[in-house]
């Protein structure tokens, strides 16, 4: 599991770079294990190999996450201090996700339900990306459809977005005339966080619900 961290963290310090992003709804699924660098202004992605050198982890860890303000779906003010007793999963998306969103919300709930009583001391947290849509009252309803302890975030345009560049995620809204509604680009990684907030994992989406629940259950949380 060092090995998959240290990767993900070469592929995290990429991105944090430029502003990378991958996108889970693009025509560029396919990537091999590449990372699609896009920046918000230019639609043309790049894909970056992962580099070689030995990642910094103690630096990656402290560039992850940070003090965030936020609404939870019950309308209460939150901050990140309100989880400090839990250790987290934190995810990035908005309800509107066709596909992704919910496919990985289900992954979480699956591996809340395997950890059993392991999962006693996990905070789930669903981050929106897309606050114009996602209110309180829209969170409420979509997070009720998941795991009893998702708990669903959100905020003020200012703030969601300041949350998602702490944890180097991108988002973009995406608009066409084909398109009755607006889609919302963004990065689907799954992060582990500790009790004192900071780092333990990143899964990316290729990862099972089963993959992760060995990961934690290795790591004896
Ligand atoms: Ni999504």
């Amino acid at each position: 599991m060092k090995k998959r961290m240290a990767l993900w963290a070469v592929y995290l310090l990429i991105g944090a770079g430029i502003g990378a992003a991958y996108k889970h709804f693009s025509k560029n699924e396919a990537l091999d294990g590449g990372v699609i660098a896009m920046s918000p202004d230019d639609k043309s992605a790049t894909i970056l190999k992962p580099q070689r050198s030995t990642p910094n982890e103690s630096k990656v860890e402290s560039s992850i996450g940070g003090e965030f303000q936020l609404v939870d779906h019950n309308g209460n003010d939150v901050t990140q201090a309100d989880y400090d007793d839990a250790y987290k999963f934190v995810f990035f998306g908005f309800t509107y996700c066709p596909a992704v969103c919910p496919t990985e919300l289900q992954k979480v709930t699956l591996i809340m339900d395997e950890l059993g009583d392991d999962a006693a001391s996990i905070t789930p947290l669903f981050i929106t990306v897309d606050p114009e849509r996602d209110t309180v009252e829209q969170m409420k309803q979509y997070v009720e459809q998941f795991h009893p302890k998702l708990v669903g975030l959100t905020g003020s345009m200012e703030q969601t977005k300041a949350v998602a560049e702490s944890f180097k995620v991108y988002a973009s809204k995406v608009e066409n005339e084909m398109m009755e509604e607006y889609m919302m680009d963004h990065s689907s990684y799954l992060y582990l966080m500790d009790k004192d907030n900071s780092l333990i994992a990143v899964y990316p989406a290729t990862d099972t619900a089963m993959d992760i629940v060995a990961d934690i259950q290795e790591r004896e949380l």
